[in-house]
């Protein structure tokens, strides 16, 4: 008999006579002549309630199953007379797959998320994880929909990488372990650097290569992970996280912000339409606010509010704020906070931010102050996505490169771009754990993510 999952038996409208579930026991409790199993699948939050009669051959060792143990149940679907689900299993027979001892840590009480991360390989057994990586892989399917929706080709970008994207020095690098045992490529007699005999380093973000693929394809995205080598000691920074990252060729900047806010939208909706047992675990026990965020999001207009007015805004706010801003600096988490969650109560597209701070890609605008970026910002997370227009004109950009100090011969191939049919294109990257955030009330960026890299982390 063909296992059924559990999300579509509690869903079925008819009864059916003849099932086999096969998953975990969460708990069981005897009467004199029954064992009460709760048995849950991974395929929703929901348990099955297995009814296993006394009559039932192994009915001793169906008395001893402890919580965590696996076990497979055959049997009929009857109408179940509990308030809790539709249905319940009147058992035939229950295997006991695997026994597990009294020290399994998650038995039925709450946990806290610090003592939850010390067994991350153990976590997704317990409702709040795997409804969050539940979430996790509906989210994932909702990006690839929404762009394939808008006609846009799935891109895939180097992981492995010789240009640092973001000029900020924050990569790690790359190291071959064994140098002696390589082939050397460059006929190098020995190797300075670790990639075959050049410097290399694990990806900050695909941008670059996405933007040779959108003058080619015309509408591209990626999807997948990225590295930073920066203090990551924070909430809301992972060493290794995923970004999604569409590019466009004929696109400003004011296209660029009506796609980062549509895509928003688009994957709130598509959670809540899908995922509704899931985020009502969230709503419920995480963030009592969580459904009141999301149709704030989902029901206004992101506000688009140049640099220049922010600073205004936070010089005139009478704030006292722990990083003073002028024209020129770079905003702050208390700075984001302040502009989203006090002053504008609603998402927020900042842009025109000053070239100073901002990389050698980004375009240029007429005042020669500032360039063509955006980040949105939603309340409760801070920046979600960072974009720009990209400078298309070669003269503007070697000049910008020139003055950045970045060696052009390193980057010949991505100014040949703007020689040979350069167009106005336009991308940003959106960080995929801060969407997770946003969607459970998750504050901690190391609880959407099965086994985070964070300092101290990577021993899973
Ligand atoms: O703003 P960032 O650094 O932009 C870029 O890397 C561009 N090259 C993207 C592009 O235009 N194609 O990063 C983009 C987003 C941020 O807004 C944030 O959501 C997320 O990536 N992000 C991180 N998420 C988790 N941990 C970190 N350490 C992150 N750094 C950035
Ligand atoms: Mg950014």
């Amino acid at each position: 008999m063909e296992r059924s999952k559990i999300v579509n038996l509690l869903g079925s409208e008819n009864q059916v006579d003849s099932v086999l579930v096969k998953g975990w026991v969460r708990t069981r409790r005897n009467s004199k002549t029954f064992s009460f199993i709760e048995m849950n699948d991974g395929s929703c939050l929901k348990n099955i309630q297995v009814i296993a009669d006394g009559k039932l051959d192994n009915y001793e060792e169906i008395k001893k199953l402890t919580t965590g143990s696996a076990a497979a149940v055959t049997g009929k679907m009857v109408p179940s007379e509990g308030g809790g689900q539709k249905w319940e299993i009147q058992a035939e027979s229950v295997e006991i797959i695997s026994l597990a001892p009294e020290d399994f840590p998650l038995q039925k009480k709450r946990h806290t998320d610090e003592f939850l991360r010390t067994i991350a390989h153990l976590r997704p057994r317990t409702n709040k994880y795997g409804a969050a990586f539940r979430i996790r892989s509906e989210l994932a399917y909702a990006i690839h929909k929404f762009f394939r929706e808008k006609g846009f080709r799935y891109i895939h970008t180097p992981i492995i990488t010789g240009s640092d994207c973001e000029g900020a020095g924050e990569m790690f690098r790359v190291t071959a372990l064994d140098l002696d045992n390589l082939p050397k490529a460059d006929g190098k007699a020995d190797y300075a650097a670790d990639f075959f005999g050049t410097e290399a380093s694990l990806t900050v973000s695909g941008q670059l290569s996405a933007e040779m693929l959108a003058l080619a394809l015309g509408d591209v995205y990626t999807f997948g992970p990225t590295f930073r080598a920066e203090n990551s000691n924070t909430s809301r920074h992972a060493a290794e996280f995923w970004m999604v990252e569409p590019e466009m060729a004929f696109c400003d900047l004011v296209g660029n912000m009506d796609l980062g806010e549509e895509l928003i939208q688009y994957l709130i909706r598509f959670v809540l339409d899908n995922c509704e047992d899931d985020i009502g675990l969230f709503a419920k026990f995480v963030d009592k606010q969580l459904m009141k965020t999301l149709e704030n999001i989902l029901n206004n207009e992101f506000v688009r509010l140049p640099y220049g007015e922010a600073i205004g805004i936070l010089e005139k706010s009478g704030k006292k704020f722990e990083y003073a801003v002028r024209f020129g600096s770079d905003l702050q988490s208390e700075h984001e906070r302040y502009i989203t969650e006090e002053y504008c109560k609603k998402p927020v597209i900042l842009y025109n931010y000053p070239e100073s701070i901002k990389p050698f890609y980004m375009r240029v605008n007429d005042d020669g102050q500032t360039v063509a970026a955006m980040d949105v910002l939603v309340p409760g997370i801070g920046e979600i996505i960072g974009g720009s227009q990209r400078e298309e004109r070669a003269d503007v950009l070697s000049a910008r490169m020139a003055e950045m100090g970045l060696d052009k011969e390193e980057y010949w191939w991505y100014l040949d771009s703007r020689r040979f049919g350069s167009v106005p294109h336009s991308g940003f990257g959106m960080g995929f754990e801060r969407v997770l955030m946003l969607m459970t009330g998750i504050r901690n960026i190391r609880d959407v993510i099965p086994f985070p890299r964070t300092p101290g982390n990577v021993e899973f």
